[in-house]
């Protein structure tokens, strides 16, 4: 209905005068770009695109289909104040090649870990966090807040009488709260950085901004993962820091000036994942994987592999679905626009997530009275930064996982397990998705891939007696 209505205005010359004089540039998703180009060819044009997002000229017309039709939620685009500005956005978002890089080989330390997370220590950080009443960027209690988890952080130094660990405030020119950075130094590789983070500020329509799931809930997780990284004494080769973000809520303010400054240093983050509400069970899933074109399908897969490994069977089981937000949604995409490979692991899938965020029923009370479902994110971001944040350099391939060999050739999976026979082999993408299961194989064979489009995949090989082995491969 709008559509045709819209046609009819465009086609006088009154409408298209007044339209082209209030475009504006936005940076959105490519595929959106090119969705709204079909759908209304005169109220937008696309100026430029990388492979995954473009630089569009727009009316408000088409910004409002845009909102309304291509997206679920949130405006769907970036607004840019000018051409240069909007071509410099999709410029930055190079895409790394580190694809393969990761390894899995620290079960020992993993599975201390995350037998170390207590839900119970969540539950009481969101609590803490939920009492100020408001978080909101511009106020004394936001400030207050701050201080506060910096005091809480350096209790958890101060117990180790380590020296390799500290906590700084960061002042921003975009908001008056500052945010706060939790540094573990790497012991080999100090300048390689595996980052987590989520944000510290609420918002709300009203007055009282509780923020229990957005973001107090990424806070208590991050905070419960430094807890339990420092009760084993742990000591990576690459720095580990833990940020909670300024101002999330007015624009990514926080998160945008630190990204910005990190790029602008040079330093070399190898992977960031956001924890940006975690604690209400919305869907049938438990962890929803981001798969909007910003993030990295690297670093998502590596995410899906440490979920298959460790979460598949034993004492600490959760499931995962993927699920899209379709547009710069949280602090992640600060990283993203900065180049940096970035994740967002989440608590459900976008439509069925907290209803009560930016309101003042976001309380714990709405996420069940428990920090149950956010244990599990602690688990994840345990096993990312142990995993990651190992070895001194990125570059080591897949040679730890020596039982089993595979490689592609003809559009087959070629593997080669061991003596053991296979229960079931499944191939999955990098949102998650299975498109092939196979059952009953013997240790050596192959299988088609015929059906199945170039890139990115994880094949998994359950044994008969129980073990789980993932292995990436590129089709090309
Ligand atoms: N936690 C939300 C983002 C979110 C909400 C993701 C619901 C998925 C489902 C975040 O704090 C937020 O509100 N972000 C803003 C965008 C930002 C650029 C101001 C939003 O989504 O409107
Ligand atoms: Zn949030």
């Amino acid at each position: 209905m709008k559509i045709k209505l819209f046609s009819i205005l465009s086609i006088s010359l009154f409408g298209q005068l007044s339209a082209q004089f209030d475009k504006f540039y936005a940076t959105t998703d490519a595929k959106n770009a090119i969705e709204l180009k079909s759908k209304m060819p005169n109220e937008v044009e696309i100026i430029g695109s990388n492979d995954k997002e473009s630089v569009v000229f727009l009316s408000p017309k088409a910004a409002e289909f845009l909102h309304h039709n291509v997206i679920t939620h949130g405006p769907g685009y970036i607004y840019k104040s000018s051409e240069q500005e909007a071509l410099l956005a999709i410029s930055k978002s190079k895409k790394s090649n580190k694809v393969l890089a990761f390894t899995i080989d620290q079960d020992a330390t993993v599975n201390s870990a995350i037998g170390k997370v207590n839900a119970d220590n969540i539950k009481s950080h969101i609590q803490v966090l939920e009492a100020y009443g408001t978080r909101r960027h511009n106020t004394n209690q936001a400030l207050t807040s701050v201080q506060d988890l910096k005091a809480k952080w350096e209790g958890l130094i101060a117990a180790t009488g380590r020296t390799d660990l500290s906590v700084r405030i960061v002042n921003h020119v975009g908001t008056p709260m500052p945010s706060l950075i939790f540094t573990i130094n790497g012991n080999s590789a100090p300048n390689e950085y595996i980052i987590v983070g989520g944000h510290m500020d609420s918002i709300s329509s009203s007055a009282a901004a509780p923020g229990a799931d957005d973001d107090a809930s990424g806070i208590a997780t991050v905070t419960e993962m430094i807890r339990v990284l420092l009760n084993i004494n742990y000591k990576p080769s690459k720095t580990v820091e833990f940020m909670a973000y300024a101002a999330e809520e007015i624009g990514l303010v926080g998160s945008s000036e630190i990204a910005e400054d990190y790029a602008a240093n040079g330093k070399n983050v190898i992977s960031y994942v956001q924890f940006d509400m975690t604690n209400y069970k919305g869907s049938n899933r438990d962890v929803y994987i981001s798969t909007d074109a910003y993030n990295s399908n690297n670093l998502n897969l590596f995410l899906i592999e440490l979920m298959e490994h460790y979460n598949k069977t034993g004492s600490h089981v959760f499931t995962y679905g993927n699920t899209i937000c379709n547009y710069g949604c949280s602090d992640h995409f600060s990283w993203a626009q900065n180049g940096y490979d970035a994740a967002f692991p989440f608590e459900a899938s976008f439509s069925q997530s907290n209803p009560y965020i930016h309101s003042a029923n976001d309380t714990l009370s709405r996420s069940n009275n428990s920090a149950t479902h956010a244990a599990k994110f602690a688990k994840l971001g345990l096993e990312f930064i142990i995993e990651t944040a190992k070895g001194s350099v990125l570059a080591t391939s897949e040679m730890s996982n020596q039982s089993v060999e595979i490689y592609v050739k003809n559009k087959s999976l070629n593997y080669k397990l061991g003596k053991e026979s296979i229960e079931t082999l499944t191939i999955i993408d990098t949102s998650g998705r299975q498109l092939v299961e196979s059952k009953d194989l013997l240790s050596i064979g192959k299988i088609d891939l015929n059906k199945i489009n170039t890139g990115l995949y994880l094949a998994v090989f359950k044994t008969k007696s129980g073990k789980v082995i993932t292995k990436k491969f590129i089709l090309d």
